[in-house]
């Protein structure tokens, strides 16, 4: 078994080989923000069943908790910033080693960090529409369960919910940026969900998995980091 920072060595210089390097996020990566993410043993679904809060049935059945469920994702997030190994990414793209950014997150730290070029694939929770005309909507209004100015319909952050399709453009985007890419990173995933699990498995390029769990969903990497993204990213850029 290789010594982990020989596996950093490494990690560093495929980094500093590739002419195309993109990077895919899933909620591991803000826990050390202190968001906490899904499946882990602290993870939202241990506690909540996702078809109950996270449906377009839930806000239409049930809107009180769909709206209780969001407004505590929301609450939890305004206490929070991205950590330094976000840094580390907006740092890599300035300098060029990073040209893709693709992210399951919602809380927008890619962006809030410095990086340009982020493709939310699960939307954003930061912005907000009406569920029946689509109209957009305040934070506010959203908070304060308030119903749309022209229709009346419920309010709804711009989250992708369990059943929808992915925002076409960016899916395309990092579609695109993954087969071109010639090193795909991965950090901070349980790979569980469909279509964004596939995505790793579409490029030619050599791909590497940054997680705290490994499991056989991530059998298939070139290179397996067991470890924390923020100490990770932290320990690599030092080499880059
Ligand atoms: N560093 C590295 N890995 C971590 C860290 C950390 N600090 N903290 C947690 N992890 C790992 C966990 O071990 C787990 O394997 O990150 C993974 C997070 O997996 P999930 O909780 O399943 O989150 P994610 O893969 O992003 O979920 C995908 O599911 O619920 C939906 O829409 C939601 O976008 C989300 C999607």
């Amino acid at each position: 078994m290789m010594k982990i920072d020989k596996k950093i060595v490494q990690l560093a210089k495929l980094i500093k080989t590739s002419t195309h390097t993109v990077v895919l996020t899933g909620a591991g990566m803000s826990t050390e923000s202190g968001i906490p993410d899904f499946r882990s043993r602290s993870g939202w679904w241990k506690n909540i069943d996702p078809l109950t809060v996270a449906t377009v049935e839930a806000l239409q059945s049930n809107y009180e908790l769909f709206h209780q469920f969001y407004s505590a994702r929301i609450e939890a997030l305004a206490k929070c910033k991205p950590h330094e190994g976000y840094q580390m990414l907006a740092n890599w793209e300035q300098n060029g080693l990073l040209h893709r950014v693709a992210t399951q997150n919602v809380d927008g730290f890619h962006h809030q960090a410095g990086n340009r070029h982020v493709d939310e694939l699960h939307g954003s929770i930061l912005t907000y529409r009406c569920q029946q005309c689509e109209k957009e909507a305040s934070k506010q209004a959203f908070i304060d369960k308030k119903h749309c100015s022209s229709c009346d319909g419920k309010l709804r952050p711009n989250v992708v919910l369990f059943g929808e399709t992915l925002p076409e453009e960016a899916w395309n985007n990092a579609l695109y940026h993954i087969q071109k890419a010639d090193l795909v990173i991965v950090i901070g995933t349980s790979l569980q969900v469909y279509p964004v699990s596939q995505l790793p498995t579409m490029t030619n390029g050599t791909t590497v998995c940054i997680n705290k769990e490994v499991g056989v969903e991530q059998s298939f990497f070139d290179l397996v980091i067991e470890g924390s993204a923020k100490e990770t990213l932290v320990n690599v850029n030092q080499l880059l």
